[in-house]
């Protein structure tokens, strides 16, 4: 089973995502243009720091970087609609399918984060706008964090259901089932 668009939708809901999130976004557009691209070398050079990531990416991280720039530009492109997170669940389905450990993938978005948060920090001066646009960031990061840690949970579910033949429903209620 696939991650729907409602899950999206309900989660920028409970986050409180706003149109006043979204406009922030948008501002940061001249950030990722400035730091986004050191960014993306050190991203690349965290995933080549371990041998459980380096022997994935080895061969073709120009072309990877190429990817992640533009990624880096949609966090601020203004729009998180459907398209968004069509895109984001893309890549919720392309990790899951290489077999990456999720694990790497919730580190490397912590690189995402503190660079973009350390960038900020060295372009706005004002406190309380600082804070407005650090937060509407860590926001759409831990939405786009969800998204890919739904498509591993998806994909785990239906995985285990062909192998033992247990119908998905009853693999969920025993996994939500309260333990005593
Ligand atoms: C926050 C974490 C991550 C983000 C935002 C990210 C972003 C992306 C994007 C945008 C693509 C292109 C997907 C597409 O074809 O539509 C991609 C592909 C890929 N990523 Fe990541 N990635 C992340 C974590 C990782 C990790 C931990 C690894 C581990 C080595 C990794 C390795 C790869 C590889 C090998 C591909 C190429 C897949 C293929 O086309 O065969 N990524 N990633």
């Amino acid at each position: 089973m696939a991650v729907i668009y409602e899950e999206f939708e309900a989660m920028k809901r409970f986050i409180e995502f706003t149109d006043e999130d979204a406009q922030n976004l948008a501002s940061l557009a001249s950030v990722v243009e400035s730091h986004g691209p050191a960014l993306t070398d050190h991203f690349y050079e965290t995933l080549e720091s371990v041998p459980e990531t380096a022997k994935i990416i080895e061969g073709r991280v120009e072309s990877l970087k190429k990817t992640h720039r533009q990624y880096m530009k949609e966090l601020t492109a203004g729009d998180y609609g459907e398209a968004y997170f069509e895109r984001r669940a893309r890549i919720g389905q392309v990790h899951v399918q290489m077999g990456i450990d999720p694990r790497f993938v919730e580190g490397v978005m912590s690189v995402i984060r503190a660079g973009m948060l350390k960038a900020m920090a060295e372009t706005y001066t004002e406190p309380a706008e600082l804070a407005a646009k650090s937060s509407s960031f860590i926001k759409l990061c831990d939405l786009d964090l969800a998204i890919i840690n739904l498509a591993y949970n998806e994909e785990r579910l239906d995985r285990f259901s062909e192998f033992t033949g247990m119908k998905r429903k009853l693999i969920e209620n025993v996994i939500t089932l309260p333990k005593r």
